[in-house]
């Protein structure tokens, strides 16, 4: 059992793809945990995040693995909030944008997918480039309205109009650097099934999913 979930930043994708893989008893894959780990080596090594060669030996080098709660470990010690530090988000998207760091990722993912015998997994280039044989193949969507809406409550800044529209132009960046870069950008394959979280809760995006793989309406 293959699933692949692609979409942009804030759509809700992590948080769908756990409930989803534990709702169908196999194994989550977060693979923006993944580019974040190499970018977080990358700062530790004090490499230059634009040097191609430099992170791709990063990337290649570095021993990355998930527990059964789908948390990455660093060469055996567990991530955790390193990956989401300033830090590692104000680079993470040029570690990315690289073909060989790619390839090592995408090599990696392949792996985890032949060890596990089953997965969701979850990114920007699962349904294009990486299982484009997946059984199932989902596009979550939502507005950067919703997204900003959505960042900011969790904030707890959701009464800061000023705050919210500075998070809105935050996440259309991000989607444009996600959508815009040379190799293997966020594309919405036509054989993925679009769904369009705004008017969603959470627990309705799930079932949704979980009623198509399982042969629901
Ligand atoms: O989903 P996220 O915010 O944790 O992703 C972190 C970064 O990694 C973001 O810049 C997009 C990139 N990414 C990617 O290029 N390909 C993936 N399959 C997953 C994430």
């Amino acid at each position: 059992m293959l699933i692949a979930i692609d979409g942009p930043a804030g759509a809700g994708k992590s948080s769908v793809a756990r409930a989803v893989a534990a709702a169908l008893g196999v194994r989550w894959l977060d693979t923006g945990a993944m580019y974040r780990a190499v970018a977080l080596l990358v700062a530790r090594a004090g490499a230059d995040p634009r040097d191609e060669r430099a992170c791709a030996a990063i990337a290649a080098d570095a021993r990355l693995d998930f527990d059964a709660r789908g948390e990455l470990s660093i060469d055996g010690h567990l991530a955790g909030r390193a990956l989401r530090s300033r830090e590692v988000g104000s680079i993470v998207s040029f570690v990315a944008e690289h073909p060989a760091v790619r390839a090592s990722m995408v090599a990696k993912q392949r792996g985890f997918a032949r060890a596990w015998k089953g997965l969701v997994a979850e990114g920007r280039d699962m349904t294009s480039v990486v299982f484009p044989d997946a059984d199932h193949k989902f596009f979550l969507a939502a507005s950067s309205a919703e997204r900003a809406r959505r960042r900011a409550a969790q904030e707890n800044v959701l009464a800061d109009p000023e705050r919210v529209e500075e998070i809105r132009r935050e996440i259309e960046q991000r989607d444009a650097i996600d959508t815009g870069r040379a190799c293997s950008p966020l594309v919405r394959v036509p054989d993925a099934v679009y769904v369009d979280t705004d008017a969603l809760s959470e627990r309705a995006v799930i079932d949704t999913l979980l009623a198509r793989i399982q042969g629901g309406p």
